[in-house]
């Protein structure tokens, strides 16, 4: 955390210290929370059309409280940020305006976009089951419910509740059951006393280390590892696919409600959702392409293709408040 912080920093001083641009209709201003390669999809961007992009890194909360405290002076044109969850918090804020665009509703499903018009997920990210196949056979596992079976006592890993991504995953859960079946369902992981890890990598490495046998993670963690060394034993399994699809979520981007480029931001997400940078976006973060055209990487798309949970990713906010209170009660730390 420290080193995102000095990095912000870094970039405000940056920012200050940068004499004015020649023309200020050439530029767009991102303030953005992401953290994966996205550098070759902005400079194709540059290329493909002049207009030259000022980003500004921090971590997602940072970002929104600047975005508040600014108001109408901000100089971000664009938000990108990690998790529907958080886009939501920024719609729901006032902070994003809508875009109509024809072109971004042709590139990324209804799904993954704000029913609103406010944001847009660019990448998607499946939260699924991993696994130790020396111990445990893919025949054993089905879905994230399932995970409360007392055979798996002792032998799960789990985010701590605290963590946006399975906030997220538990809001989706409230919209797709209900708020008792979810809290049934995080009792029962409860009940196998999982070991609470704060961080994907670390799940997976503890699965690795024979410290837990299966865990939830996001799947472009495992990627990473993958990608890095083939023979990682660690393997992923597509949760629900007999009932309700994978829980997805996306990292994506709102032209800001204050942006003083509206026109170029629009401009951006059009750019950001076409093939090319989803192309570019999909091998670099090892996420899944949101515009079904593209093709995942490698690494990924060796996995097979799965069902997706297609409930609006708008959940992962609005039952953001609620899944923390669930998670409280079923004594999910
Ligand atoms: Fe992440």
């Amino acid at each position: 955390m420290p080193h995102i912080i000095a990095c912000l920093l870094a970039v405000l001083a940056g920012l200050v210290a940068q004499p004015a641009p020649a023309s200020a209709a050439e530029e767009v201003v991102i303030y953005s929370s992401r953290h994966y390669g996205q550098e070759a999809a902005f400079e194709a961007f540059t290329r493909a059309t002049g207009i030259e992009i000022r980003m500004l890194n921090g971590e997602a909360g940072q970002l929104f409280e600047r975005l508040k405290a600014e108001g109408s002076k901000t100089p971000a044109d664009v938000l990108l940020t990690v998790d529907a969850g958080n886009l939501w918090n920024a719609a729901r804020a006032g902070l994003l305006a809508p875009v109509r665009s024809p072109e971004l509703e042709r590139n990324i499903p209804a799904h993954l976009r704000d029913p609103e018009h406010r944001w847009v997920g660019l990448t998607l990210r499946a939260r699924t089951i991993v696994y130790n196949p020396k111990r445990v056979a893919p025949a054993e596992l089905s879905t994230y419910e399932a995970l409360g079976d007392p055979k798996w006592k002792g032998r799960l890993c789990l985010r701590p509740s605290g963590n946006i991504y399975n906030q997220s995953m538990l809001a989706t859960f409230i919209r797709r059951h209900g708020e008792p079946r979810t809290e049934a369902i995080v009792r029962g992981w409860m009940a196998n006393r999982p070991t609470l890890i704060n961080g994907d990598t670390k799940i997976i490495e503890a699965i690795e280390a024979g410290q837990c046998d299966v865990g939830i993670v996001n799947s472009y963690y495992l990627a990473r590892m993958l990608k890095k060394d083939p023979a990682t034993p660690v393997a992923l399994f597509w949760a629900n696919q007999q009932t309700t699809g994978t829980h997805v979520n996306v990292s994506g981007a709102g032209v800001t409600a204050h942006a003083k480029h509206r026109a170029n931001a629009i401009r951006l997400l059009e750019f950001l959702s076409g093939l090319d940078a989803q192309q570019m976006f999909a091998d670099t973060s090892l996420e899944f392409p949101a515009n079904p055209r593209a093709e995942p990487s490698a690494v990924v798309k060796a996995w097979g293709p799965f069902k997706q949970d297609e409930l609006n990713v708008a959940a992962a906010g609005e039952f953001q408040a609620a899944a923390t209170r669930l998670a409280d009660r079923a004594g999910y730390k």
